[in-house]
């Protein structure tokens, strides 16, 4: 029989098992060490909620898409957010949020701008479009149109803020050449690489002529 096993008392069992208690000590200081982190998180969302707090909102009036929104909203509150959070409007996308990649592009009264480096409230009595309002019902833009049937996409990430600055760089008369192109799209990063189709869908619409 094994004494061993029958014979002695849990505590004894533990002196006798240093590995066990070296991982119940290791499970110790983990739970410890990640205490702080939590409580940091709950201090900053806590601070954030304060800082919202102290914010009065501001009224709103923009035209999106053609509909006029009033809205209430927070001074610091960029029109990227605007759109996407109290508008739903989630066709423009947050790549970076520092106007880096272009993901963000929408127009304000025709001119082409990054909604993540503008505040909501400078866009009061302004007409805004998005990819949203790009297309006349199930008719889609001739810019559009051109990213399908060039293949000016991958994973699609980018491809809003392409499509509405492709349609600017057209209409500002930007379009002239591969080159001039590139050089007034530059502001669009695309992580997959779609570039020489977004240029070719952007010179077919060039080439036809067609309104945008
Ligand atoms: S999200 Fe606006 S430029 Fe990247
Ligand atoms: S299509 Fe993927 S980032 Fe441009």
């Amino acid at each position: 029989m094994d004494s061993k096993n029958h014979n002695t008392t849990p505590k004894e069992d533990e002196k006798e098992n240093p590995r066990r208690t070296f991982l119940k000590q290791t499970s110790l200081l983990t739970a410890i060490a990640m205490a702080p982190s939590a409580l940091v998180k709950a201090a900053e969302n806590h601070v954030d909620d304060k800082i919202a707090d102290v914010f009065e909102k501001m009224p709103l009036k923009m035209e999106v898409n053609g509909q006029l929104q009033s809205l209430s909203v927070e001074p610091r509150a960029t029109l990227l957010d605007i759109l996407r959070e109290q508008l739903d409007l989630t066709g423009s996308k947050k790549g970076c949020d520092y106007g880096q990649c272009g993901a963000c592009t929408v127009h304000i009264d025709g001119q082409r701008v990054l909604s993540c480096l503008t505040l909501g409230v400078m866009v009061n009595g302004k007409k805004v479009t998005t990819i949203e309002g790009l297309a006349k019902g199930d008719q889609l833009h001739p810019m559009q149109e051109a990213f399908i049937k060039h293949d000016g996409f991958q994973c699609g990430y980018c491809t809003p803020g392409q499509i509405m600055s492709a349609v600017a760089c057209v209409r500002e008369g930007h379009a002239d050449s591969e080159a001039e192109i590139r050089e007034f799209m530059s502001g669009n990063i695309c992580r997959c690489g779609a570039y020489p189709n977004i240029v070719k869908a952007i010179q077919d619409v060039k080439e036809g002529g067609l309104t945008v």
